[in-house]
């Protein structure tokens, strides 16, 4: 069974993006089976995966509002413009953005009757189908703690939360705990936190270790575990073209700053492929 892990938090450029196909790529390298939803409208991740949202037709909402089956919409990672990036992709598109629009349209044509429950837990309608087809599933969401949100922690089994280091991610971090306390274990009081990642971190600031060990002091503070390894800052993750991430760039062994990078995000695929161990009996390691 696949395990459901949700990108989560509602700062906008903190890395979900980068966070979320980077492990999808890391993961996908060390033998599992991986998925990744793009579930945010702006279609960043569906871009960065060399596909153009524009040309997506179907998105999660056909899935959640008119059971459209998922297995049509995912492009197998063989279909993807640069095959080794090893996902398969759940794409976004524009028509994402119509999700809440559509279903309280679809509310009023049923004469006011609304089913939440349906509809907080509509994102597990796109998750479970394909559970058994993939080792993991990684959601990328959009920087925003709406109701999009809430449905994708109704499916997830863990976040995880990607932070910057800057001083202002602490109430980023904050806002994201308040809200999966009161609300996100609503319809999903089996969702746990993975862990927080903190990128971009620049190692030209002076005071780089200081900010990094506020971050972890302040998940403490949280009782959420923070990854052991975190994520430089380097420009040439922007500078990368689309469907090609620096893991593939032939980086080993070279002293970059971008081989950092991507050794980095291996090393957090570990991290990640060992605590599930430690939480799953069946979970194999690789
Ligand atoms: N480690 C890094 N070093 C430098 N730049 C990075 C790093 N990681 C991501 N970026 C860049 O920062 C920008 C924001 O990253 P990304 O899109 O992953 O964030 P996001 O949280 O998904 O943003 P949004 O909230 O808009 O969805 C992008 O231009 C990306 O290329
Ligand atoms: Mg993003």
């Amino acid at each position: 069974m696949g395990v459901v892990i949700a990108v989560l938090n509602g700062k906008g450029g903190v890395g979900k993006t980068t966070t979320t196909q980077y492990l999808g790529v890391a993961l996908a390298e060390r033998g599992y089976r991986v998925l990744l939803v793009d579930f945010d409208a702006q279609g960043g991740l569906t871009e960065l995966s060399g596909i153009d949202p524009e040309t997506v037709e179907l998105t999660a909402a056909d899935v959640i509002l008119d059971d459209h089956p998922v297995k049509d919409l995912i492009i197998p990672a063989a279909q993807l413009p640069n095959p080794e990036l090893g996902y398969d992709l759940l794409p976004s598109g524009l028509a994402l953005n119509l999700l809440e629009l559509r279903w309280l349209t679809s509310v009023d044509r049923a004469g006011g009757q609304v089913d939440y429950k349906a509809w907080w837990t509509g994102f597990r309608k796109v998750c479970n189908p394909v559970r058994d087809r993939y080792d993991l599933i990684l959601v990328d969401n959009s920087p925003d703690l709406g109701q999009m949100a809430l449905m994708a922690m109704a499916a997830a089994d863990y976040l995880l939360i990607p932070l910057s280091a800057q001083r202002m991610s602490l109430r980023g971090l904050d806002n994201l705990m308040s809200l999966y306390k009161h609300l996100g274990t609503r319809y999903n009081n089996s969702l746990e936190i993975i862990g927080v990642l903190i990128t971009m971190v620049n190692r030209t600031n002076r005071n780089w270790e200081a900010l990094v060990r506020q971050i972890q002091k302040h998940c403490r503070h949280h009782r959420v575990p923070c990854f052991r390894h975190y994520i430089a800052y380097s420009p040439k993750v922007y500078e990368m073209e689309e469907g090609r991430t620096l893991l593939q760039d032939g980086l080993r062994g070279s002293a970059t700053a971008a081989r950092s990078i991507a050794e980095a995000y291996r090393e957090v695929s570990a991290e990640i492929s060992l605590e599930l161990g430690r939480r799953i009996p069946k979970w194999q390691a690789l």
